[in-house]
């Protein structure tokens, strides 16, 4: 998730985009960068890893004048945040500019192919494959910019938003995007590019949100929009009715409701890198092939929510593979003296990658010779760069110190890393291995429809919002989904709330049960693990038989479990190992709602941080 900018008119382009770089900076902030075609014909550009501040003390003295620009602030995925890899990227010849925000997923086959050609890469990223493969097809055809990005739109596969510069054509920008945000901003003889309003609303609310497989070719005076192929294409029309501040938001109140909304594309751009030709494909893997074939332990290491994503690890590993898994605190995993040797892989999982618990948990297992395979969502942190292997998560950066999209993207990539150990060690076939990667691609649009419940577990959190307690239960991986919904709740609407093993009840916690407590309970699907639904419906009917509230979380037309419930939330029916994608979803809300009941600041809870970085 990137922020890009682009215009044409009569303002100085450099001041307009740098401007609207700052404003997008929640969306990215690796690095920053511009292209301007400057007064004397010539492309200017200027890019600096790290935050806009020094992107502006790199231009600092510098005279570009210009009309015709772009810039963009990075959220890297392939390569580290640093220089070179910052965008802008150029052709050979300094012709053509691009900035990319997605994931080119043949961008190897398609820089192979350059390089064959002669080209030398300057930089580790797919974006820069763009700017070469333009530049040939312009030389090839000796077309105008528009024609030469449509053909190559036409190879490219993957999620993208590019925007291009030709330094023989101020006149204009071209823009393509396929899965990925771009809007238009429509001024008085100027026309802004962004990845969203916030871009451009302080000059226009005059905007045109782009389709599927679009490209358009901006000018002062207005745009052609096509779609890949040259034919005439509409885009639509709109009026921006929010405030700068709410744009950052994406018109919600605090980024926390924002990003929760983003878990849909959150998961499917994590998921869309990691099958490739039919095989699941690790980030970085600096391992023998052979390692994961002969791993005969799992150790999970985290803290938090990504522990949560680490218990539900534990199910979908040993049941695809076979092999044990422990699940432990990064905090109490090396203080335990851990049995760790050449076979054990520890899973280490992150969403900063600068959590202190857990690089010092990679480090320990280092020690011990584990082997360590990171999962961040931060290209480039502290423990990726420790870690024997890498899969990045691709849920763009989370502003709300409580994760939400990170979570959800942390539960897809440890289920792409148990389908992972399952195709190294062939514990299952390959069309095994697709089909159950197919049901994981099914999962965005599933959370998509949870998420269309908001309304009513508003209403709910209402009803809820001034109760002393509340308890959660689960069985499988409903408990790890119970556990992070009491984590939530505690972190955003500072309320005590306690998670339990449905199981463990009777043994204790079903003496706190008492008239109207609010219980949620996170129901297993009816036809996934029968006995599970049967055992919960016990457990429901002993809490119900209390007083206590029980507000169910169950697969829709679950007619038993709806008995028992005097609030259903009913979910999309999903495979077993994949049901924490959705029902964690309304629980996320409910703790966001109640938090709001109360009049908390959901992004920034008190006493917390978004990275830990002390032990
Ligand atoms: C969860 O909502 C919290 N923000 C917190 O528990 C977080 O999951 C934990 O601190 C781990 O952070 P990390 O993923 O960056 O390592």
């Amino acid at each position: 998730m990137c922020g890009i900018v682009g215009y044409v008119g009569s303002r100085s382009a450099l001041d307009v985009v740098v401007e609207g770089l700052r404003r997008l900076e929640y969306r990215g902030y690796d690095s920053a960068g511009v292209a301007v075609i400057s007064e004397d014909g010539t492309l200017q550009t200027a890019k600096k890893a790290g935050r806009i501040e020094n992107l502006d003390r790199e231009l600092a003295g510098v005279t570009i004048t210009g009309q015709t620009g772009m810039g963009h602030t990075r959220w890297a995925t392939h390569g580290a945040p640093n220089d070179r890899n910052a965008h802008p990227h150029t052709d050979s010849f300094g012709r053509i500019a691009v900035v990319h925000n997605g994931i080119i997923e043949n961008y190897a086959e398609l820089q192979s192919e350059l390089e064959h050609r002669g080209v030398e890469f300057r930089s580790d990223t797919d974006s820069e494959t763009v700017a070469h493969l333009v530049a040939a097809e312009l030389a090839a055809s000796g077309g105008v910019l528009a024609d030469a990005v449509r053909a190559v739109c036409r190879r490219l596969q993957g999620a993208f938003t590019l925007v291009l510069l030709d330094r023989d054509h101020p006149e204009s920008i071209v823009a393509a995007r396929r899965s990925s945000p771009l809007v238009l901003g429509i001024g008085e003889g100027e026309t802004f590019l962004g990845s969203d309003v916030a871009a451009f609303i302080e000059f226009t609310k005059n905007a045109v949100e782009l389709g599927q497989d679009q490209v358009v070719e901006i000018r002062s005076d207005g745009y052609t929009l096509t779609d890949f192929y040259g034919a005439p294409a509409q885009g639509k029309h709109f009026t921006i009715d929010w405030d700068l501040q709410a744009a950052e938001k994406g018109g919600y109140d605090f980024f926390m409701l924002k990003e929760t909304q983003e878990q849909p594309s959150a998961v499917a751009d994590t998921l869309r890198s990691h099958f490739v030709n039919g095989q699941i494909t690790l980030d970085e893997q600096r391992l023998d092939p052979g390692v994961l074939r002969e791993v005969d332990k799992v150790f999970v290491v985290a803290c938090g929510s990504a522990y949560h994503a680490g218990l539900i690890a534990k199910h979908a590993i040993e049941h695809w593979t076979r092999i044990p898994v422990e699940v432990e605190y990064a905090s109490e995993f090396r203080y335990r003296d851990p049995v760790l040797d050449r076979q054990t892989l520890v899973v280490a999982i992150s969403q900063s990658g600068e959590t202190a618990d857990t690089l010092e948990a990679v480090r320990h297992a280092k020690d011990q010779r584990a082997t360590v395979l990171a999962i961040c969502n931060t290209n480039g942190a502290q423990i990726p760069r420790e870690s024997d292997a890498v899969l990045y998560t691709h849920a763009g950066p989370e502003i709300g110190v409580a994760a939400t999209k990170t979570f959800t993207s942390q539960v897809a990539a440890v289920l792409i890393v148990g389908l992972a150990l399952a195709q190294a060690r062939g514990t299952k076939y390959g069309d095994e291995i697709r089909a159950e990667f197919a049901n994981l691609q099914a999962m965005p649009a599933h959370i998509a429809k949870t998420l269309e419940l908001a309304d009513s577990v508003r209403t709910l959190a209402r009803e809820i919002a001034d109760s002393k307690a509340i308890l959660f239960v689960g069985r499988h991986v409903g408990y790890p989904v119970a556990l992070e919904g009491a984590l939530k709740l505690k972190e955003l609407a500072y309320m005590h709330a306690e998670a339990f093993a449905a199981g463990e009840l009777k043994h204790g916690p079903i003496a706190l049960i008492e008239q109207d407590l609010p219980v949620v309970v996170v129901m297993p699907s009816p036809v996934g693990r029968p006995v599970l639904h049967q055992k919960m419906l016990s457990n429901i009917a002993e809490i119900s038989a209390r007083g206590a509230r029980t507000i169910v979380i169950a697969t829709e037309g679950d007619e038993l479990a709806a008995k028992y419930a005097t609030n259903l939330i009913e979910v999309p029916a999903v495979p077993t190992l994949l049901s924490p994608l959705v029902t964690t979803i309304p629980l996320q809300v409910l703790a966001a709602e109640i938090a709001q009941a109360r009049g908390f600041d959901i992004d920034k809870p008190r006493n917390l941080a978004k990275s830990v970085t002390v032990e």
